[in-house]
């Protein structure tokens, strides 16, 4: 059901993104689906994206028959590498997925000149990453269209399934409100085949009460990201020459990087970004070794992603092997994400902290 508070909802999360139009639908999958419908993606066409990142990025380009073609990461950031986007552009190329992974957002301007040049869409998904900013514009307003997610584990998480939509492009927006309601306007008049994927206001109602207090968690979630920095370095846990494992990314066929054992790699913060922290993702070779600790302890912990989309089963028809894009491959095998919700005590840091020295010091 959409309704008053839905649109209440659009309008603020529009506006907090630096957009004019925000759509609310049924989940971050849903808003990368309805966005490529919205562009008239159609079988054979070809759209770039990251292979690390969760599958609905890439997963919604093949359901509508569109062919997902994966271009590796800068391994510092995680996000997409721009140096690489160019040489997998083709005649087919329609549109390029930049992933805003863990709550920062990839570098934009190389991105949209690319964009530009060949003509290209450029569909954020920011579903980690409301409110990250990038020279000082929101995810969702860089690109012609972002895709949010509220799933709970989000920094804006309603109490079920949920996402938006926005853009400044008029034509796009009224596009997707009509394909979110299967098309029809008015009611049972169908002028194109959408679906449903509309966002519950139940979901709206509670997401709008949420949104009040993002810049209050998002700021406790920074200053848990810099204890972590500051804990992990006085412990002297960080490596301190990660040129090392950075460098050999690019050539390691098996991630043979030579990442200290008793080291870590903390998470790289950009420069000119507003970093959110929907994660905090550190990489580490003993890591079979710390999740079996952090398990012990009962601290939560993910391993967002183990398997990079060129190597999932689902997509071997696309023909990619292992070692074809070694910098996801890498970071698939050895980076672990650390609880950093808002509430965390100094405590609970600490003990993360120690936890992990245990581990490698040990
Ligand atoms: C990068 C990324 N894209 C897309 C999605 C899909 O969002 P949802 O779970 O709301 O469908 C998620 C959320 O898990 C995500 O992290």
């Amino acid at each position: 059901m959409l309704g008053s508070e839905v649109e209440a909802l659009e309008a603020e999360v529009a506006t907090y993104s630096q957009c004019r139009y925000g759509i609310g639908v049924s989940s971050g999958t849903d808003a990368l689906l309805v966005s490529l419908m919205a562009i008239n993606l159609k079988p054979g066409d070809e759209v770039i994206t990251t292979p690390y990142t969760f599958f609905a990025t890439a997963g919604s380009i093949a359901r509508l028959g569109g062919k997902p073609v994966f271009v590796d990461i800068d391994p510092k950031t995680y996000n997409i590498d721009p140096n690489q986007i160019e040489a997998a552009i083709s005649p087919r190329t329609r549109a390029i997925i930049p992933v805003r992974l863990f709550g920062q957002i990839a570098d934009m301007d190389p991105i949209m000149a690319l964009a530009e040049r060949y003509r290209l869409y450029v569909i954020e998904d920011a579903a980690q990453s409301i409110g990250a900013e990038y020279k000082g514009r929101r995810a969702g307003s860089i690109g012609h269209l972002g895709c949010f997610s509220f799933f709970p584990s989000k920094n804006l998480g309603g109490i079920g399934d949920g996402g938006m939509v926005v853009t400044n492009d008029p034509e796009l927006a009224d596009r997707i409100k009509l394909l979110r309601g299967h098309g029809a306007r008015p009611k049972y008049y169908h002028k194109e085949i959408g679906g449903n994927f509309r966002l519950d206001a139940l979901q709206a109602a509670v997401l709008r009460v949420k949104l009040t207090h993002l810049d209050e968690w998002t700021t406790a979630r920074q200053r848990n990201a810099s204890l972590y920095r500051q804990l992990f370095t006085d412990a002297d846990l960080v490596a301190t020459e990660p040129s090392c494992l950075l460098d050999q990314c690019h050539t390691c066929k098996e991630c043979s990087c030579a990442l200290p054992t008793n080291k870590i790699v903390l998470p790289f913060a950009a420069p000119n970004r507003r970093f959110i922290y929907n994660q905090f993702v550190i990489r580490v070779t003993l890591r079979d070794d710390v999740m079996r600790a952090l398990k012990a302890q009962a601290i939560g912990h993910e391993v967002y992603y183990p398997v990079p989309l060129h190597l999932q089963d689902c997509f071997a028809y696309l023909g990619y092997q292992r070692g074809d894009l070694p910098a996801s491959e890498c970071a698939a095998s050895k980076t672990i994400a650390l609880p950093i919700y808002p509430e965390m005590t100094d405590r609970m840091i600490h003990r993360v902290v120690q936890v992990i020295g245990q581990v490698l010091q040990s």
